[in-house]
């Protein structure tokens, strides 16, 4: 007699129940960094929006940050830590390849011993972490998830590089996922191109850098390109996000993109025709940007300025290195 796998049932839908943030302790305004890269205040300020960006003390790393914004969402959901069996941590900034900073944030916030692992989607990776773990509670592999994206860029930027290091601020940004009885998290429209990989990413290995062949690895781009793809391509995934969800742009309270450009933001905002009562994250003026971070924080200061979003639909969409892009409508908290 052959004998039959039992299968888990999960739950029909999920939402987000719960924001938390935390930033980096330092603002660092644009004349701080402009001497070594030839730039100035009025220049950064015209071509990227950014006026300060929030960068962590040398002893704070991205596992503290993940710490301190999972903490905040965990309380602000009013579960307790110990029911949260499944924590995804989007990052490219852990300080040691392994082991993942997410099974240290499970263990440091009273979740251990949930199920850990850490993504690594660039940009992109909050909204990778989203639709895995609304997949995984409906699929019923898991009961109540957070994802955290989690970045310190200071640590991988080259003060004298001009195409990225001044816009890479640090924190986290996390969310609590768990049963709903109605839709929270809308279908997830995400892919890659990896014939683009060299527009953005670290310059070196790490065994160049051991073998003395290289300078220690740092984030570059070719901003340009990766400007042109954003605006072009990320604009039709922000479109199916929405007709994957069955939205219309004027049912959204709220519009977050990743916070990579200001003119990317605005240029966004205007190619979706999203009407004047959307409210779009603009949080890059001064956080900057915090790669799989900058959604997650993006929202945890609207939902903070305005309330009234509480319930509303928000589309984001993160694109990064890779390339890879993801983006999906959720129910806002
Ligand atoms: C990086 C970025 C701000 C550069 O802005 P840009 O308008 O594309 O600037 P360009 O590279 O075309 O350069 C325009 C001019 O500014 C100059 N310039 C470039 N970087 C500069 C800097 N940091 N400071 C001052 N001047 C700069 C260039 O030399 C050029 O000068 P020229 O006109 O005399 O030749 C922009 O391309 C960008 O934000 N790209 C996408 C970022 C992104 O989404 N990344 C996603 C991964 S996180």
């Amino acid at each position: 007699m052959t004998v039959s796998l039992r299968q888990p049932t999960g739950v029909a839908h999920t939402r987000i129940y719960s924001y938390g943030a935390a930033r980096g302790e330092l603002a660092v305004p644009n004349d701080d960094l402009v001497g070594p890269i030839d730039s100035s205040d009025e220049w950064i300020r015209q071509r990227t929006g950014i006026v300060t960006r929030m960068r962590a003390e040398p002893g704070t790393d991205a596992i503290d940050l993940a710490t301190e914004a999972t903490r905040e969402a965990i309380e602000r959901s009013g579960i307790d830590p110990s029911d949260v069996d499944l924590v995804i941590c989007a990052t490219i900034s852990n300080p040691k390849q392994t082991p993942s900073v997410s099974a240290i944030v499970a263990d440091r916030v009273g979740a251990n011993p949930a199920a850990a692992y850490d993504v690594n989607a660039a940009c992109a990776g909050f909204a990778y972490g989203v639709a895995q773990a609304d997949a995984l509670i409906r699929a019923g592999a898991a009961h109540y998830a957070v994802v955290v994206g989690t970045e310190k860029l200071s640590d991988v930027v080259d003060p004298t590089d001009r195409s990225i290091s001044f816009l890479l601020g640090d924190g986290a940004g996390a969310v609590v996922v768990g049963p709903s009885d109605t839709p929270g998290i809308g279908p997830t429209v995400w892919g890659s191109d990896g014939s683009k990989s060299d527009a953005v990413g670290m310059n070196h290995t790490l065994t160049d850098f051991r073998d003395g062949k290289a300078p220690w690895p740092t984030l570059r781009q070719e901003g340009p390109t990766v400007f042109r793809w954003a605006v072009w391509e990320m604009v039709k995934v922000a479109r199916e996000a929405l007709e994957a969800a069955g939205v219309a742009a004027s049912d959204l309270a709220a519009f977050i993109p990743h916070q990579a450009n200001m003119r990317i933001i605005d240029e966004f905002a205007k190619q979706l025709k999203l009407p004047e009562t959307v409210v779009v994250g603009r949080d890059i003026e001064t956080t900057g940007n915090t790669s799989a971070a900058s959604i997650p924080l993006a929202t945890h200061r609207l939902l903070e300025e305005h309330p009234e979003l509480s319930g509303g639909l928000a589309l984001q969409i993160g694109f990064g290195a890779g390339l890879v892009f993801g983006a999906q409508v959720i129910v806002l908290p």
